[in-house]
């Protein structure tokens, strides 16, 4: 089924499994609109941060996440997320502000102000949507479903190349507990926990090229009539 006449591919899985790089070049080469749907819980982070909310306070938390305006500017390379129009792109990618995500994206008023905004990216001619609960909450009916993992050492591995490429100086072993904090937290949470849906199509990645990933998920596209060629 369609999101409103639209094909929608969802792209799940845990921290460092790749899925925001995959999904990226995957809607490059569809040429469809992507959701970067973590972006958006690390925007209403720091703005929580910045405007000093309690955690404990979910109706505050839920106002600041429908007033959040952030847009994703695709002229800049590498894309640039604007919060308030005041660009925040390497504010975002930080563990702490990963950490504060996680902890807000935990508290159900906050998942509900973000659904609709998020559903309202499925515009034609398509949409790849990257995040923890694109397939079982925000888009159920999505065509094609996939949840993409790999094993923790490499998802620690993977994600401290890339701080590392990108200035942040952050050391393994820290990250990996940071890892398995935030899956831990993501998996174990009450409202949509990180969990593949029944239709997803579960691929480990460790060991596979992101060339290896996509080719994989356009086989899957193909199979699912989504793609012609
Ligand atoms: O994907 P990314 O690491 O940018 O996401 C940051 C945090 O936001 C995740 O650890 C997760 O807790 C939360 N998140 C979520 N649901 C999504 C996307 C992200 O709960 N759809």
């Amino acid at each position: 089924m369609t999101v409103n006449g639209v094909p929608v591919v969802a792209i799940d899985g845990p921290t460092g499994s790749g899925k925001g790089a995959i999904s990226r070049s995957l809607a490059v080469s569809l040429d469809w609109h992507l959701l970067d749907s973590g972006a958006l819980y690390r925007s209403v982070a720091l703005k929580v941060n910045r405007e000093g909310l309690a955690l404990s306070e979910p109706a505050a938390l839920a106002a600041a996440a429908s007033r959040t305006r952030v847009e994703f500017s695709a002229a800049a390379e590498p894309e640039a997320i604007l919060l308030h129009g005041d660009n925040v792109t390497a504010l975002l990618r930080t563990e702490e502000c990963g950490a504060m995500a996680s902890r807000i994206a935990a508290i159900p008023e906050v998942r509900k102000a973000l659904w609709k905004r998020q559903r309202a990216f499925a515009r034609p001619p398509g949409l790849v949507a990257d995040g923890r609960d694109m397939g079982t909450v925000v888009f159920p009916e999505a065509e094609l479903k996939v949840y993409l993992t790999a094993s923790p050492e490499e998802r620690a591995r993977r994600r401290h190349k890339q701080l590392i490429q990108k200035g942040i100086d952050v050391s393994l072993p820290d990250l990996s507990e940071d890892i398995a904090r935030r899956d831990e937290r993501d998996a174990n949470r009450v409202v949509a926990p990180l969990k593949p849906a029944e239709d997803a199509r579960v691929l480990d990645s460790t060991g596979l090229t992101p060339e290896e990933v996509v080719a994989r998920i356009r086989v899957w596209l193909r199979e699912s009539g989504l793609l012609s060629n």
